[in-house]
């Protein structure tokens, strides 16, 4: 295990951004360490205490943020990408969560962004592992920083972390019965989440149909392939239905000239199709979906400035360097559905919250309302016959920027205008969420 550091920001922005200017919203206190959550298994997680000019740190909630992929990692893209206090360029970020949240990235599974394990076989291949390690990473945390037990704790993720977001919430609240772990678990909100996987496969066609990225030969396409994966699911081959997926994905791009899977509106590059062309499937996924979080200027900045200011970075460690392994590993489990996880939690009395980009076409918001229609929670006949509100985008007050709708222990909010990346793409938008989800406004 590394050994612990904290250290304020205003340190880091001397040394690394000075010729950028001193940004003024960030004299924001950090911290940051290793858990080691199994043998060999090195968990890593990077604390921002919240920056507020209306509040203490220890009046505002605490929100862990959990990256898809698997493999994507949080102190990386979720930090830098989308939610954190500096942006790619080191520059502040307007719409930075921490305004309204301490934040928690955690690099999971082991072996994502600065985690790594020392063995091959040290990997999580289900999502079980994935939750009991990282109920060993909040157990440290807790009782490494007790001033956060009694602080509202919320669980926020995207896209494959929203599944591990479901497990990890269901093991925090039994391990808190228990009395094995000390912190007050609040809620879970679930961005984009691969929840329901053959539920957003059957929707991609129907979607990209309406919206006049598939012809009728493409829509009979795609729906046959999609046809391929749900055969697999039904009949428990998993790790097929993964390779299926994957094709199916190959007809989407084969079919629409290249639509981005994160945003409908954009297109993947020329070049990017290209260079995927006759890899295997697993490759094809990688391409596709961890690539994407690992951009070379993330990266350099990753294993550059962050590495050397982070400090106990061991030498062969490389931030990203693990990732493929990590998807790899978890591909016979990447296909499976936690909705059972999600009723499970809803019925405990868990809050949780879906919230869906417009624009997502891998995690479609059609595919999330299939299997939150079908939940078992009592509440959800109630919830299905309340109507929508609409919300304001407080970058433009008069313009809807999301619906939402609550029901007792339930909330679904659709965000407008954003893809699979929604605080990347509707930055004000999505703080306006956090705050209501955290009981802020
Ligand atoms: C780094 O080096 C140590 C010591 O040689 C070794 O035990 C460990 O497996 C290596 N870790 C990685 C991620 O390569
Ligand atoms: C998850 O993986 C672990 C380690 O390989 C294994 O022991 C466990 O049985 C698996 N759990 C499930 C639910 O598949
Ligand atoms: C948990 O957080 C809420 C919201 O801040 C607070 O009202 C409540 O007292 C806290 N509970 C405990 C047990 O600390």
């Amino acid at each position: 295990m590394g050994s612990f550091r904290v250290d304020f920001t205003l340190c880091f922005l001397l040394s690394v951004v000075l010729s950028k200017g001193l940004p003024s919203a960030l004299a924001s206190k950090e911290a940051w360490n290793y858990v080691e959550v199994r043998d060999g298994a090195h968990m890593f997680w990077w604390l921002y205490y919240a920056d507020s000019v209306q509040a203490q740190y220890k009046d505002l909630p605490l929100v862990m943020w959990l990256q898809g992929g698997p493999g994507g990692s949080g102190t990386g893209f979720g930090n830098f990408e989308e939610i954190g206090p500096l942006n790619r360029d080191l520059e502040p970020r307007k719409t930075s969560w921490v305004q309204a949240a301490n934040l928690l990235f955690v690099d999971n599974p082991v072996g994502t962004g600065f985690s790594y394990t020392d063995r091959p076989d040290a990997y999580a291949t289900n999502v079980s592992t994935v939750a009991s390690d990282m109920l060993v990473l909040l157990k440290h945390f807790f009782s490494e920083k007790p001033e956060f037990q009694s602080i509202a704790f919320y669980i926020f993720s995207e896209s494959y972390g929203g599944k591990m977001a479901a497990a990890i919430s269901l093991e925090l609240t039994k391990a808190i019965a228990q009395g094995t772990v000390k912190c007050n678990f609040s809620g879970v909100a679930l961005g984009d989440s691969w929840i329901s996987p053959l539920d957003s496969v059957m929707t991609w066609g129907p979607y990209l149909y309406t919206t006049s990225l598939l012809d009728d030969y493409g829509l009979a396409d795609v729906s046959k392939a999609a046809e391929a994966v749900k055969q697999a699911v039904e009949q428990g081959q998993f790790l097929k239905a993964t390779e299926l997926w994957s094709v199916t994905e190959s007809a989407v791009e084969r079919n629409t000239n290249g639509v981005n899977f994160y945003n409908i509106l954009t297109q993947s590059s020329d070049e990017k199709l290209t260079s995927s062309a006759g890899l295997d499937f697993i490759s094809l996924q990688k391409h596709r979906h961890i690539r994407p979080l690992h951009s070379q200027s993330l990266s350099q900045l990753m294993n550059g400035p962050i590495r050397k200011k982070l400090g106990i970075i061991p030498e062969n460690v490389t931030w990203g360097g693990q990732a493929d392994e990590v998807f790899t590993n978890m591909a016979g489990d990447f296909m499976k559905p936690v909705v059972d996880i999600v009723d499970q939690l809803l019925t405990a009395g868990v809050k949780v919250t879906v919230y869906n980009g417009q624009l997502d076409l891998i995690v479609d918001t059609m595919g999330q309302e299939l299997w939150v229609k079908q939940l078992k929670w009592e509440g959800i006949r109630n919830f299905n016959e309340l109507k929508w509100t609409p919300l304001d985008d407080p970058a433009t007050p008069g313009i809807t920027g999301a619906f939402c709708k609550t029901y007792k222990n339930f909330a679904f909010y659709w965000i407008l205008k954003a893809g699979h990346m929604i605080p990347s793409d509707q930055g004000p938008m999505a703080l306006q969420m956090l705050k209501m989800i955290t009981q802020q406004a």
